[in-house]
Protein backbone atom coordinates (compact mmCIF):
# COMPACT_ATOMS: atom_id res chain seq x y z
CA UNK A 1 0.00 0.00 0.00
CA UNK A 2 2.98 2.66 0.46
CA UNK A 3 5.70 3.41 -1.80
CA UNK A 4 8.27 4.63 1.06
CA UNK A 5 8.37 7.44 3.63
CA UNK A 6 7.76 10.27 2.61
CA UNK A 7 8.47 12.61 5.50
CA UNK A 8 8.63 12.06 9.32
CA UNK A 9 7.10 15.26 10.97
CA UNK A 10 7.89 17.18 13.97
CA UNK A 11 6.10 20.02 16.07
CA UNK A 12 8.65 22.35 16.44
CA UNK A 13 7.92 26.13 18.83
CA UNK A 14 10.27 28.52 16.39
CA UNK A 15 10.29 27.38 12.64
CA UNK A 16 12.72 29.81 11.93
CA UNK A 17 15.29 28.68 15.21
CA UNK A 18 14.11 25.15 13.81
CA UNK A 19 14.95 25.64 10.07
CA UNK A 20 18.44 26.90 11.04
CA UNK A 21 19.33 24.12 13.73
CA UNK A 22 18.63 21.43 10.98
CA UNK A 23 20.40 23.87 8.30
CA UNK A 24 23.27 24.49 10.66
CA UNK A 25 23.48 21.17 12.30
CA UNK A 26 22.65 18.63 9.54
CA UNK A 27 23.09 20.15 6.68
CA UNK A 28 19.72 20.00 6.05
CA UNK A 29 18.78 21.82 2.90
CA UNK A 30 15.58 23.87 2.94
CA UNK A 31 13.39 23.59 0.21
CA UNK A 32 9.90 24.58 0.65
CA UNK A 33 8.08 26.74 2.90
CA UNK A 34 4.59 27.46 3.20
CA UNK A 35 1.26 28.41 5.63
CA UNK A 36 -1.64 26.56 5.56
CA UNK A 37 -3.66 28.90 7.47
CA UNK A 38 -6.90 26.77 7.50
CA UNK A 39 -5.01 24.18 9.92
CA UNK A 40 -3.24 26.82 11.79
CA UNK A 41 0.27 25.66 10.96
CA UNK A 42 3.66 26.75 9.17
CA UNK A 43 5.38 23.93 7.84
CA UNK A 44 9.02 23.81 6.80
CA UNK A 45 10.29 20.78 4.35
CA UNK A 46 14.03 19.64 4.30
CA UNK A 47 15.48 17.56 2.58
CA UNK A 48 16.45 14.33 3.25
CA UNK A 49 18.06 11.74 0.28
CA UNK A 50 14.67 11.74 -1.64
CA UNK A 51 12.14 12.27 1.44
CA UNK A 52 11.72 15.20 3.87
CA UNK A 53 11.63 16.30 7.76
CA UNK A 54 8.53 18.45 7.91
CA UNK A 55 8.70 21.02 10.77
CA UNK A 56 5.30 22.36 12.19
CA UNK A 57 4.69 24.91 14.32
CA UNK A 58 1.91 26.34 14.97
CA UNK A 59 0.19 29.92 14.27
CA UNK A 60 -2.86 29.22 17.02
CA UNK A 61 -2.47 27.56 20.54
CA UNK A 62 -5.81 26.12 19.34
CA UNK A 63 -4.81 24.83 16.39
CA UNK A 64 -3.82 20.65 16.69
CA UNK A 65 -0.51 21.19 16.50
CA UNK A 66 -0.46 24.20 19.04
CA UNK A 67 -2.47 21.86 21.14
CA UNK A 68 0.18 18.74 20.83
CA UNK A 69 3.01 21.01 21.76
CA UNK A 70 0.90 22.57 24.48
CA UNK A 71 0.01 18.92 25.94
CA UNK A 72 3.64 17.54 24.74
CA UNK A 73 6.05 19.74 24.01
CA UNK A 74 8.26 19.97 20.83
CA UNK A 75 9.61 16.63 19.19
CA UNK A 76 8.48 13.58 16.56
CA UNK A 77 4.35 14.93 15.90
CA UNK A 78 3.81 12.08 12.72
CA UNK A 79 4.79 9.78 10.09
CA UNK A 80 3.78 10.10 6.43
CA UNK A 81 3.89 7.26 3.79
CA UNK A 82 3.63 7.98 0.49
CA UNK A 83 0.87 6.65 -2.07
CA UNK A 84 0.00 6.73 -5.60
CA UNK A 85 -2.96 6.97 -5.69
CA UNK A 86 -4.62 8.10 -2.15
CA UNK A 87 -8.57 7.90 -3.10
CA UNK A 88 -7.77 4.20 -3.29
CA UNK A 89 -5.34 3.89 -0.44
CA UNK A 90 -8.12 5.93 1.57
CA UNK A 91 -11.26 3.53 0.71
CA UNK A 92 -8.92 0.15 1.45
CA UNK A 93 -7.96 1.62 4.96
CA UNK A 94 -11.25 2.44 5.55
CA UNK A 95 -12.33 -1.02 4.07
CA UNK A 96 -9.34 -2.97 6.49
CA UNK A 97 -11.19 -1.16 9.95
CA UNK A 98 -8.97 1.94 9.72
CA UNK A 99 -10.13 5.05 11.58
CA UNK A 100 -9.28 7.88 10.08
CA UNK A 101 -9.35 11.56 11.21
CA UNK A 102 -10.18 13.04 7.77
CA UNK A 103 -13.45 12.21 5.95
CA UNK A 104 -11.63 12.48 2.93
CA UNK A 105 -8.19 12.93 1.37
CA UNK A 106 -8.06 17.01 1.18
CA UNK A 107 -5.13 19.51 -0.10
CA UNK A 108 -1.00 19.45 1.81
CA UNK A 109 1.58 21.07 1.38
CA UNK A 110 2.67 21.63 -2.28
CA UNK A 111 -0.50 20.66 -4.09
CA UNK A 112 -0.06 17.29 -2.17
CA UNK A 113 -3.16 15.11 -1.46
CA UNK A 114 -3.49 14.26 2.22
CA UNK A 115 -4.99 12.27 5.11
CA UNK A 116 -4.44 11.35 8.63
CA UNK A 117 -4.83 8.26 10.02
CA UNK A 118 -6.05 8.38 14.01
CA UNK A 119 -3.33 6.72 16.94
CA UNK A 120 -5.77 4.51 18.08
CA UNK A 121 -5.70 2.26 14.79
CA UNK A 122 -1.64 2.46 14.62
CA UNK A 123 -0.65 1.69 18.20
CA UNK A 124 -0.54 5.48 19.05
CA UNK A 125 1.46 6.85 16.31
CA UNK A 126 -0.40 9.43 14.12
CA UNK A 127 -0.01 8.34 10.70
CA UNK A 128 0.06 10.36 7.60
CA UNK A 129 -0.72 9.12 3.62
CA UNK A 130 0.22 11.35 1.15
CA UNK A 131 -0.53 11.41 -2.78
CA UNK A 132 2.53 14.08 -4.31
CA UNK A 133 1.22 16.50 -7.01
CA UNK A 134 1.48 15.24 -9.96
CA UNK A 135 5.09 15.84 -11.73
CO1 LIG B 1 3.00 15.71 7.29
Amino acid sequence: MFDCIDHVGIAVAELDAAVATYGETFGMELVHREVIAEHGIEAALLEVGDEHVELLAALSEDSSVGRFLADRGPGMHHVAYRVADIDAAFAALLARGVEMIDAAPRPGLRDSRIAFIHPRSTGGVLTEIVEAAAG
